[in-house]
Parts: structure tokens; sequence; C-alpha cells
């Protein structure tokens, strides 16, 4: 495959520090035979240095969970890229569904997370997804998830964009144990790889990565990572169990 896996955990608001070096120091060790998967940790920002230093030594990468967008200034509890890049953050979730829900975050407010993240060097994870209700009303959810896409990605080169990554993360399979089945992961990928493929040409489109985000678990992994478009997961709940996690990056064997 052209585009090497990607596995990435979202331990979202859990873990203090110490709980976060116990849980990387046990993924860490998970993955040292894990072979042309790359795999990522997102703990809460609290437990970034502690994480950082505990995989110091290893092929497993850092990522945050959130970003703003100013380098610095009076924006008080946000937390700037260069903040991040210096703690050895080399990824970021931008958009999560959540903070889009809970923190109204809009298409717009990703997009320019999306770009301060690639301008100062952080790979963005950017996710995008319909509700149950939009999944049931029809076709729309298409063109929903397409604009997502866009939205987030205006207005950057094609040098960063191929440093991006999109999780597809249907909103009714996150957290739920509703996951989409592979076949409804397989469209809705496809159709993110046309929107990168209309926007940045088909050479990037064929090298971007697009993972499926929903109830990802050690039983569902390998018939989700065998469709060809599906590049990866963004794992939530079953990230904070080593054991589970590193049954996901080896995708479920
Ligand atoms: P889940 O979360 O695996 O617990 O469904 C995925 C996510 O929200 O990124």
């Amino acid at each position: 495959m052209a585009r090497t896996p990607l596995i990435a955990g979202n331990w979202k608001m859990h873990t203090t520090a110490e709980e976060a070096r116990a849980l990387a120091r046990a993924v860490r060790d998970g993955a040292a035979g894990v072979g042309d998967v790359e795999v990522v940790v997102c703990p809460p920002f609290t437990a970034l240095a502690a994480v950082a230093d505990e995989l110091a030594a290893s092929a497993v990468k850092l990522g945050a969970q959130n970003v703003f967008y100013e380098e610095m200034g009076a924006f008080t509890g946000e937390v700037s890229p260069p903040m991040l890049t210096a703690l050895g953050v080399e990824y970021v979730i931008v958009g999560h569904s959540e903070r889009r829900q809970y923190f109204h975050e809009t298409d717009d407010v990703v997009n320019k997370k999306v770009r301060a993240a690639l301008a100062h060097g952080l790979k963005p994870i950017i996710c995008v997804g319909e509700k149950l209700e939009e999944r049931e009303a029809g076709d729309g959810w298409k063109d929903l998830v397409r604009g997502q896409v866009k939205a987030a990605l205006a207005g950057v080169s094609v040098a960063h964009a191929a440093k991006a990554a999109v999780a597809y993360e249907p909103v009714w399979a996150i957290g739920t144990g509703r996951t989409a089945t592979p076949a409804a992961a397989a469209e809705a990928h496809a159709l993110l790889r046309e929107v990168v493929s209309g926007t940045f040409g088909r050479e990037t489109a064929e090298l971007f990565r697009i993972l499926y985000g929903g109830s990802v678990n050690p039983e569902n992994v390998k018939e989700l990572m065998a469709e060809p478009d599906v590049d990866g997961a963004l794992v939530g709940g079953a990230s904070l169990k080593a054991e589970s996690f590193v049954a996901i990056m080896h995708f479920g064997e």
C-alpha cells in the first residue's frame, strides 16, 4: 500500500499525567514489533510532557487533541501550535465532533486551526462526520461531509495538504458501539478521497490518509482496514486500554 496506515488513540478527557505515563509505557512496549504502521497517542494537554518522556526512544508518536490558531497572546485557556511542537507533538486532532458539538467549533474555526497547525509543522487529523439524523435523511450527509472536508482544507497548499489526514467519524458511531459497516466506511472514504483529488490533484489524493473513527475495536478493525480506502483508525474508548489499542495496531491479529 502506498499509504502507511495510521492508528491514532484519542484519550479524550481521561488520564492524569501519571496514569498517562503508565498507559504510554504499555503502548510503547506493545508497539515494539508493529511493522509498517504509524502509531500515535493523543493524551490530554496536561499529560503531553509525561507521555513525551515515555515515548522518547520509541516509534510511537505524540499527538494533541486540540490547538488554538493564534501563536500567542491574550487567549486565556488556549494552547498554541508552538507550545505543542516544543513538547515534541507531531500530530493534532482538529475539529473532533465533540469540539464541534460542545465547544461550538465551526468549519471556519476548524480551517483556521488546520492552517495554523500546518504553518507550524504540526500534522492535523481533521475530523468530519454526519449525525444520526443527517445519515437517516437521505443522501444529504454526503454533501455535508464533503463540505466539512473542503472547508477544513480551504486555503491549504498542495505541499501542506499531503501532511494532513482526515478522520471520517460518523457521529452516530462514536462511543456507541455502533460501528459503520466496512462497506459504509468504504463509501464515505471514497467520496472524501474524491474531494481531496478535486482540490489537490490525484497524486496528493493517492497519498492522503483517510482514517475511520467510531467504535473501532480489536474485533472490527481487520475488516475495516481491509477496505482499500480505509487508511487507519482514530480510536477513542479502545485506546484507553493498552491491550486493546495494541491489538488494534496489529489489526486484530
Ligand atoms: P470511540 O471514539 O472509538 O470511543 O467511538 C472515537 C473518537 O471519538 O475519536
